[in-house]
């Protein structure tokens, strides 16, 4: 089927997020829609879904204009979509999310089947090697598992349009390969395909056409063959280096001693982290490598006191942390960025203003003698926001109301803006566009030579090379090798995948 927007334009008061814009994709196409967070990708993405009702402009399939009062609409047009703030319901299980909306052609008697729903996630889930349990309660997914519940559920409709924001964002390398060929075999077959991701390579990979927006507006067209390079000039409208430069590190003191240091789940006594013993020192990056779910989310909300720990402790600047209240970490100078922003990095319904300065609000030079100085959170909140480039209505827009890339770089913009000792990033650059990334990598830079311990947690290879100084691989719970940063691909790859983890055995 053919898809065609027509000048669609969408306003969020007097701010303008698309601006007569203009794309038609072919059936049994790719089209790649590129564009710097904030540019009006997703606003446009949801206009096509139904979710938003367009100011002007028109949908068009197979040259009939269509209008969509809702997804359900949508859907029935043969249109599905990936999104990149997942829309699945917490209590629901993973079956009963893929029924969803379309519980009509589930049964003749419009019985909700949830065995046939079942078997559909068992056989999607296996098509893509995404070891996704049917009946496993979806709050209780990590993101990772949560994007792939969104794939199989836009992929279990058989659209003949399917969009895809950013649904690779949370998906290890390998995974990402498999949804890359299967996003072919679907073209190959006829499907008319919007992809939104900031992976240029991706783009490269699969793409047929790429259309470019910035600030709302489409600002020019690109061919798959474009460079990394001449595409993300295009996209931020500046010249970005794609490598960092970095100098050497100067490390000091072991800033961070953790010893020993073991989680247990409570509820399945599954050990997750086993006994992990590392340090860094004041101005050195440890950069942790690993694929997602190997023990990295929890080496950080235990050094943090997020969760308990069941063996092990932790040394901040020689002063033992283990055991403190969260607050007390933050307070001893530990910077956090956590890996899921919408559920831990900020709170949607409280302002920009606000989310800048949550933790801190209660402290000089946020409040005085107990009360809070409006004056100063403001002119904080100004002064992040520049620095930052954070693309917002303002200060007082709700945070929720930002880009996904946006929200993260509130997140940043706060945890890297206050005095520390310790910086823990998980993912820090999930979502941004190229530009931002480039931004973001040297302030981090920034940070450890200022002697700030950093720890920075990424499943992406290209940022554990950009930033390291030493990295640790984590496998199953464990370190299972801490190494230098000009070690080759290859032998990460296998370290991550536990081949050094059976040698020792
Ligand atoms: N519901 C809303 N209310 C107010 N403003 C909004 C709303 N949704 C989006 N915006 C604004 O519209 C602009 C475009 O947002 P959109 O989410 O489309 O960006 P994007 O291109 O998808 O960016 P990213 O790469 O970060 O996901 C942003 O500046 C955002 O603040
Ligand atoms: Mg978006």
């Amino acid at each position: 089927m053919k898809l065609e927007l027509r000048e669609i334009t969408k306003r969020f008061g007097d701010f303008t997020a698309n601006d007569a814009i203009s794309i038609v994709v072919e059936s049994g196409t790719v089209h790649a829609l590129l564009g710097e967070n904030g540019a009006g990708k997703s606003t446009l993405m949801n206009v096509l879904f139904g979710l938003y009702d367009p100011d002007g402009g028109e949908i068009l399939l197979d040259d009939q204009p269509v209008e969509f009062t809702g997804p359900g609409d949508a859907m029935a047009a043969g249109i599905g979509m990936v999104h990149q703030h997942f829309m699945l319901v917490h209590p629901f299980t993973v079956a009963e999310n893929v029924m969803l909306g379309h519980e009509d052609v589930v049964g003749p008697a419009k019985l909700l089947d949830l065995e046939a729903a079942r078997a559909r996630v068992r056989e999607i889930s296996h098509r893509f090697g995404f070891n996704v349990d049917p009946d496993a309660v979806v709050e209780d997914l990590s993101v990772g598992a949560q994007q792939r519940v969104e794939i199989i559920k836009a992929l279990s409709r058989d659209a003949e349009v399917l969009i895809l924001d950013e649904p690779t964002a949370v998906l290890t390398p390998q995974e990402t390969d498999e949804l890359l060929s299967i996003v072919k075999d679907l073209r190959d077959s006829g499907t008319a395909v919007v992809l939104i991701t900031h992976k240029l390579r991706e783009v490269k990979a699969v793409a047929d056409t790429i259309t470019v927006i910035r600030r709302g507006k489409v600002v020019g067209t690109a061919e798959p063959t474009a460079s990394q390079e001449e595409l993300a000039s295009l996209m931020v409208g500046r010249d970005v280096s794609m490598t960092v430069d970095k100098g050497p590190a100067d490390p000091g003191e072991a800033m961070l001693v953790v010893e020993d240091l073991t989680v247990v789940d409570d509820a399945t006594q599954v050990t997750q982290l086993d006994r992990v013993s590392f340090d860094v020192r004041g101005g050195e990056i440890l950069a942790i490598a690993g694929v997602q779910g190997n023990g990295q989310t929890e080496l950080a909300e235990a050094i943090l006191g997020v969760v308990p720990t069941a063996a092990g402790t932790v040394r901040l600047d020689g002063e033992t942390v283990t055991g403190r209240s969260i607050r007390q970490a933050l307070d001893a100078g530990i910077g956090f960025v956590p890996e899921d922003r919408t559920t831990d990095g900020i709170v949607a319904e409280f302002t920009n203003a606000n989310n800048l300065i949550l933790d801190l609000y209660d402290r000089a030079p946020f409040s005085k003698a107990g009360a809070i100085s409006p004056s100063v959170v403001r002119e904080n909140a100004q002064k992040q926001v520049e620095r930052f480039d954070v693309r917002t209505t303002g200060i007082d827009a709700l945070t929720g109301s930002l880009s996904g890339g946006n929200q993260q770089k509130v997140v940043l913009a706060r945890e890297l803006t206050r005095e520390l000792k310790l910086l823990i990033a998980s993912q820090p650059t999930r979502g941004l566009d190229v530009g931002s990334i480039e931004f973001v990598h040297k302030r981090i830079i920034e940070e450890r030579d200022k002697g700030v311990a950093c720890i920075i947690i990424s499943s992406e290879l290209d940022e554990v090379y950009a930033l390291a100084d030493r990295i640790a691989v984590m496998y199953h719970g464990r370190i299972v090798g801490i190494v230098p940063p000009d070690t080759d691909r290859d032998t990460l790859g296998l370290m991550m995948a536990g081949a050094h983890e059976e040698e020792a055995a």
